[in-house]
């Protein structure tokens, strides 16, 4: 027995990160949970990695996304949920958010990074799409920057990382499990054996 929901987004849990830009000359973060990833590796055209954030329009930091051509996406680690959320319930035309965080740059000037997330990406804008009330913001992953405590053997380390997940239906933000569940492109393999008569 299934209930029918309707048209509900069930793709839920995705990353709460802190989306950074330089909106009239000042830094500000927009707490974001519906981001994407476009691809893996670099792609047919020798693109680098891409990346898509949707961002309502009504909202204060996509004119500097659309001025600049630039923006962060900083990865927020579990102590930093009260931030977080700051970010995502206030504006930074009425407030200026960026005096929450210790900020540092790499290539991009208008890409303003978190000291205190653990894991901070530059992109360059290469598209926009409009859809409905908002930004579809495609970005190129410029530089990559973690802290030495979010690695393990020079990898990111999510145990280390611990991200906020979101989720729509209970309005909450998740923790990861201690453990991963399995690895990936392996666990299905038994199974193949198996279906194969192996
Ligand atoms: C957990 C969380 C996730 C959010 N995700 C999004 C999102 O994916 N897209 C969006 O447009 N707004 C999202 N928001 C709302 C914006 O972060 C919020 O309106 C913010 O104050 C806008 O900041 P700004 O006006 O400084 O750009 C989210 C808010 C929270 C608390």
């Amino acid at each position: 027995m299934r209930t029918r929901l309707g048209g509900v987004n069930a793709l839920y849990p995705t990353p709460t990160v802190l989306v950074g830009a330089m909106v009239n000359g000042r830094p500000n973060f927009n707490t974001i949970a519906h981001i994407g990833i476009l691809n893996y590796g670099p792609g047919a055209e020798g693109a680098r990695e891409l990346i898509s954030v949707a961002m309502a329009r009504r909202h204060f930091t996509p004119q500097g996304i659309r001025e600049h051509g630039q923006f962060s996406i900083n990865v927020p680690s579990e102590d930093l949920i009260r931030e977080t959320d700051f970010c995502g319930v206030v504006s930074g035309a009425k407030e200026d958010k960026s005096s929450l965080f210790t900020l540092f740059y790499g290539e991009l000037p208008a890409a303003p990074m978190i000291e205190e997330c653990p894991v901070c990406m530059e992109c360059q804008l290469v598209d926009t799409y409009e859809v409905k009330g908002y930004h579809v913001f495609i970005g190129e992953i410029v530089e990559t920057h973690a802290r030495e405590d979010a690695l393990t053997d020079g990898k990111l380390d999510l145990s280390k990382i611990r991200p906020l997940l979101f989720d729509m239906s209970s309005r909450k933000y998740w923790g990861l499990r201690p453990e991963p569940v399995g690895d990936c492109w392996r666990i299905g393999v038994g199974l193949k054996k198996e279906r194969q008569g192996k």
